[in-house]
């Protein structure tokens, strides 16, 4: 419809829904016609289900109630520090996300707070349109493969998902302008915390 197809595609990724939608029509054409199109989840550096998670059987809410999913987890009991993107801190992601990065189908990427309000609060005064905290984390992401196409002096198309607006966040925009938010280093400890906690099976590879 644009007349042009994506080099990379970029989304959020809270349990994977807004991310699947604009990423999983296009991946027929890089399985079946191998056209060289990267597809990249984008979570928070306090919520790395993805970039450091386990690849297990776990359960998709925090008390145990749904079926046993294969999934990239942190441990459904896990609990993140907070952060201002409320809607990416769950525990894992989908059973569809998982499978196509332990596949290598798609990447993952993860993100502080800091960077993501910074790319938020850019396209704000480009775009005119206050995104959400969530979406902030694709727009960081956005920024950094531009700048990285620019350094290499390649032109890319780079799709992404503005899957929120922020009208309902402006409090977290406040805390930002007047240097309330942190950053969060995800520790080892941190990690354990929920898995550990785990009795679900591993999948044997
Ligand atoms: C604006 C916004 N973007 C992204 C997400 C992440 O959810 P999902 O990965 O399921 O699309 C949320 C979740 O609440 C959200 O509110």
């Amino acid at each position: 419809m644009a007349g042009d197809f994506p080099d990379i595609i970029i989304a959020p990724l809270g349990g994977g829904s807004n991310f699947a939608g604009i990423a999983f029509p296009f991946l027929p054409y890089k399985i079946n016609e191998g056209k060289n199109l990267r597809c990249i989840a984008v979570e928070p550096a306090s919520c790395p289900k993805l970039t450091k998670g386990e690849f297990r059987y776990d359960f998709g809410d925090s008390v145990g109630m749904t079926p046993l999913i294969p999934m990239y987890t942190l441990g459904h009991n896990f609990v993140p520090a907070p952060i201002h993107a409320g809607g990416l801190r769950y525990h894992g992601a989908s059973a569809l996300a998982s499978q196509l990065l332990k596949d290598k189908l798609i990447e993952a990427v993860a993100l502080q707070q800091l960077e993501c309000f910074d790319a938020g609060v850019k396209f704000a005064n480009a775009e005119g349109i206050i995104p959400a905290p969530e979406s902030t984390h694709g727009i960081a992401a956005v920024v950094r493969e531009a700048n990285k196409a620019k350094e290499e002096g390649v032109a890319k198309t780079i799709l992404f998902n503005l899957s929120g607006h922020g009208h309902f966040d402006m409090g977290a925009y406040q805390d930002y302008f007047d240097g309330k938010l942190q950053d969060h280093h995800f520790t080892d400890a941190e990690l354990h915390t929920g898995l550990d906690k785990l009795d679900t099976p591993k999948i044997e590879e």
